[in-house]
């Protein structure tokens, strides 16, 4: 009997096709699986990357609650198209404290992975107030109330707890001092010493544009200017990272 007959008893035995199927199935599983039991961690270590800062977060919040990850995607693909479009391919490592991740599966609008540093502070907002004013043909909608929107935090320090039980690195001090960093992140002339040694390269300023309070908007913007900055991919070397 040739190879191919043999097949051919299999494929005529729809039993034996399932039991040697599953076992097929099986053995693929524990080949794949089984080794990240071994491994302490899946995600490689990647300098640069730090928990967000209150004002950050809370600016995710208003993310989420707009839904803006309906048109948004927040992962650059390792494809040559994709990477000259929006810069270095997204790593694991950075939506490591996302949750939930904001990877998303539809582009309305363009990926926002790296769009932290590529507009001012000021395009934003008027990007963010009236879309159309900057690109004619957008179908983004307007979101010129968070301007007028004032940031209710309140819960900052528990949202900063909740992450830290799903496993994000907040310290007893950073929870502790939540309000009072997202406060010195959105003033200008504020103490910003706290921040700065709690998380790096944290850039306060008066995102909105409007020193009186501190807006949704102010938020929404802080978050949006430090996504995909914190790694540094002129230092950046792939292949260190493998084993
Ligand atoms: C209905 C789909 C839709 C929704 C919802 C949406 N956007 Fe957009 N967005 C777009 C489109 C389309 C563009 C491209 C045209 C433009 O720049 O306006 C865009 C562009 C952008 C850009 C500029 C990106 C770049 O690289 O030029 C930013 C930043 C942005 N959106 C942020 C947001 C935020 C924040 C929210 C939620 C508050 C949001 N978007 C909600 C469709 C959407």
């Amino acid at each position: 009997m040739s190879l191919l007959e043999k097949h051919g008893v299999i494929e005529r035995n729809a039993s034996l096709l399932l039991v040697l199927s599953l076992l097929v199935v099986t053995v693929g599983g524990i080949v794949e699986i089984a080794p990240l039991f071994y491994f302490q961690n899946t995600i490689e270590k990647v300098d640069g990357m730090r928990p967000y800062t209150p004002l950050e977060l809370a600016g995710r919040n208003i993310y989420l609650r707009e839904g803006c990850y309906v048109c948004h995607s927040q992962m650059i693909r390792p494809f040559r198209d994709e990477v000259e479009r929006y810069g270095h391919y997204s790593l694991a490592a950075e939506s490591m404290y996302d949750h939930p991740f904001q990877w998303g599966s539809k582009r309305t609008g363009p990926d926002l992975a790296r769009v932290g540093g590529r507009y001012s502070d000021v395009w934003h907002v008027e990007h963010l107030t009236n879309p159309q004013a900057l690109v004619p043909e957008s179908i983004m909608p307007r979101y010129g109330f968070l301007s007028q929107a004032e940031l209710d935090y309140r819960n900052i320090a528990a949202d900063l707890k909740v992450n830290a039980i799903l496993g994000v690195p907040y310290s007893e001090e950073a929870i502790a001092n939540a309000a009072a960093d997202l406060v010195a992140q959105a003033t200008v002339d504020g103490d910003t010493s706290g921040l700065a040694s709690r998380y790096a390269n944290a850039r306060a300023a008066d995102f909105d544009g409007n020193p009186a309070k501190v807006t949704e908007m102010d938020a929404v913007v802080a978050y949006l200017q430090m996504l995909g900055t914190l790694v540094d991919f002129t230092t950046y070397d792939a292949k260190a990272n493998y084993r």
